[in-house]
């Protein structure tokens, strides 16, 4: 192959890794608000998207896809600690007909039923929609003490007689924990490494190295 060819099949390689390592960007959400920045979270079919603002406030739409009916699914930080106990919780909960209710959740202990209630800090404008099988809360969050890096938690459960009810225990569910830092796009895995944008450009990197190295040889 000549030398050009090669060159931009190492290009091409390198932006096909690229584009699939962040595919939560080209989700179009129906209401049509544009999000500057999004994580693929690692584990039950979950994506962040956010706007963080300089004022501390950062609009989140927190998606799940996969949804079925009689299911709740939420996305909480978990402010003064990590884990489940003390997640500030925004839940939405899936009726048997499919129509989606949102509020937020204090979780105070492994039996909570994610009963309604004010959160450690303002969350305005909640808001829940479901749409082919995907569900969306969006919410804007006055972010605490002016941080921006808190630890995360996100889960699915099953709703009985309308309510919900204790999720299951498969290691998914147990990884549903990390870190993000909402003005860099960072982000943790209960592992405590990497970060999605850095893996994503690791990846790449990687893949032209070893592109050229075959060229070379
Ligand atoms: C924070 O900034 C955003 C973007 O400029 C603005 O829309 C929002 O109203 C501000 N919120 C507060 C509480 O000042
Ligand atoms: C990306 O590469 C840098 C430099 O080699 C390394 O320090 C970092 O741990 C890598 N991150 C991930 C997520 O692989």
């Amino acid at each position: 192959m000549s030398k050009l060819l090669w060159i931009l099949f190492c290009i091409l390689l390198s932006n096909f890794y690229t584009t699939h390592g962040q595919p939560c960007s080209n989700y179009v959400f129906s209401r049509n608000q544009i999000f500057t920045t999004c994580v693929s979270l690692p584990v039950l079919n979950s994506h962040l998207h956010w706007n963080y603002h300089a004022n501390g406030t950062v609009d989140v739409a927190f998606r799940h896809t996969g949804s079925t009916t009689n299911q709740w699914v939420a996305w909480a930080l978990n402010v003064d600690g990590s884990g489940m106990i003390g997640s500030q919780a925004l839940v939405a909960v899936v009726s048997s007909t499919g129509s989606v209710q949102g509020y937020t959740s204090q979780v105070t202990s492994y039996g909570t039923g994610l009963q309604s209630g004010s959160l450690s800090f303002d969350v305005s404008r909640i808001s829940t929609e479901r749409v082919n099988e995907v569900v969306v809360i969006y919410a804007t969050l006055v972010l605490p003490r002016g941080g921006t890096t808190f630890n995360q938690v996100w889960q699915v459960g099953p709703v009985i007689n309308g309510a919900p009810s204790i999720h299951q225990m498969n290691s998914d569910n147990r990884n549903a924990v990390g870190s993000i830092d909402f003005s860099t796009g960072l982000t943790a895995d209960s592992g405590g490494v990497g970060g999605s944008r850095q893996r994503r450009r690791n990846v790449s990197i990687l893949e032209n190295f070893r592109c050229l190295f075959f060229y070379i040889r």
